[in-house]
């Protein structure tokens, strides 16, 4: 996560401070991360087919970059994908729904990888029950592109405000063939305050904000050691550290002068929002789980390939005691009686982000 220089000096109150916190400037050139972004040049260097479409996979979107897969190769052809139990949310995510939504779009996005390298990936999900694998693909020569896989690598999830500028129409017809699209004024105005709302909810429940500040790697030698995570990183946050306004502490102190005026920007972040992505199911199994997480990955690609970025905000859609009032009020305003709302995200025109860190693939890999 990158944080613009207007963000930065509000937060340590002028430029006297940034300067008086950097020893040299060639301190600022060397705070990316490399270790922790190189499985994003490494996509696609892969000659056995199945591990080429994995390297792209293990860059899909996932719930705070948990990474919650582990592969297995079997045979010649066969990919099979576990859920890494040891990678769960259980305070926002007791039920392990929005994991399951970040292994589709694992799978999609390896499907597409496939398509791209010429071919098919035919997936079964849990083919041996629920205590087996998520799912078995088993690769074939012959696989068609899809126009999506061209956005990949430059896919993000843009945890920024958006400009002040509606989408533009052709943009929500395309998108509306992804996932159901809100520009309505009032709708907007809606959501902007329930995804408000359910944000402080989960800050000022001390359990579901202790989970995030866990979480949280800071600096360039915690991300490049574990690459996964809630990463405070690049130049303009590792400055704030050195000026002591975030920390972990910091962070976990809700009185804090830094963790307020992290508030402040989350607040002008999540109202700085044109319009909202949702996906919706009939019922909340674990196949529509799966295929939640497709469709989003799906509508992530179209969103980059348009020029519009695009933003998961699900608190207000998370199953916990303290969530339930928001729950039921995005219910209320965006399904059907009996339908669950897998997604909802906000969509605009934001700034270009950097990548987040992955672990490679061979961390990922059971064998092979
Ligand atoms: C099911 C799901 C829920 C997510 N919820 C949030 C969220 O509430 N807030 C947020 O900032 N990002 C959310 N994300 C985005 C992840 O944080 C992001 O995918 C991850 O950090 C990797 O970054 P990337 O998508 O830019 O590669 C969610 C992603 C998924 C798949």
């Amino acid at each position: 996560m990158t944080l613009s220089r207007r963000k930065v000096l509000s937060l340590v109150g002028g430029g006297a401070i940034v300067a008086a916190a950097i020893p040299a400037a060639a301190f600022l050139n060397t705070r990316t991360p490399q270790a922790a972004v190189a499985p994003w040049q490494l996509a696609g260097s892969y000659a056995d087919p199945r591990k080429n479409a994995l390297s792209f996979a293990l860059l899909a979107p996932n719930p705070h970059n948990l990474q919650p897969w582990k592969v297995e190769l079997v045979g010649e052809d066969t990919v099979l994908l576990w859920q890494d139990t040891d990678k769960r949310l259980p305070e926002t995510d007791p039920f392990d729904r929005q994991i399951i939504i970040g292994l589709g779009c694992f799978l999609e996005q390896m499907v597409l990888a496939a398509g791209g390298a010429g071919y098919s990936a035919d997936v079964s999900l849990w083919p041996d029950g629920e205590e087996g694998p998520v799912a078995r693909a088993v690769f074939a020569q012959g696989g068609a592109a899809d126009p999506l896989a061209a956005h990949m690598l430059a896919r993000r999830s843009c945890k920024e405000p958006f400009e002040a500028r509606a989408l533009a129409a052709d943009a929500v017809a395309a998108l509306s063939e992804y996932a159901g699209i809100i520009t309505d004024a009032r709708q907007v105005v809606q959501l902007k305050s329930l995804t408000w709302d359910a944000w402080v909810t989960e800050m000022e429940t001390p359990r579901t904000l202790m989970e995030s500040v866990d979480l949280m790697r800071f600096g360039k030698a915690e991300i490049n050691a574990s690459p996964d995570g809630i990463d405070l990183g690049g130049p303009f946050l590792e400055t704030l550290m050195l000026a002591g306004v975030v920390s972990r502490k910091v962070q976990a102190d809700p009185d804090s002068r830094g963790f307020q005026e992290g508030v402040k920007i989350y607040n002008e972040m999540l109202f700085a929002t044109p319009a909202y992505a949702v996906l919706t199911s009939s019922d909340n199994s674990r196949e529509a789980q799966i295929g939640a997480g497709r469709a989003w990955l799906r509508l992530n690609l179209k969103c980059t390939a348009l020029g519009l970025s695009l933003h998961p905000v699900s608190q207000c859609l998370q199953e916990y005691p303290e969530m339930s009032a928001h729950y039921d009020r995005a219910h209320k305003l965006l399904a059907a009686p009996g339908e669950t709302v897998q997604m909802l995200g906000r969509v605009g025109y934001g700034p270009g982000v950097a990548p987040s860190p992955r672990w490679p693939l061979e961390a990922k890999l059971l064998n092979g």
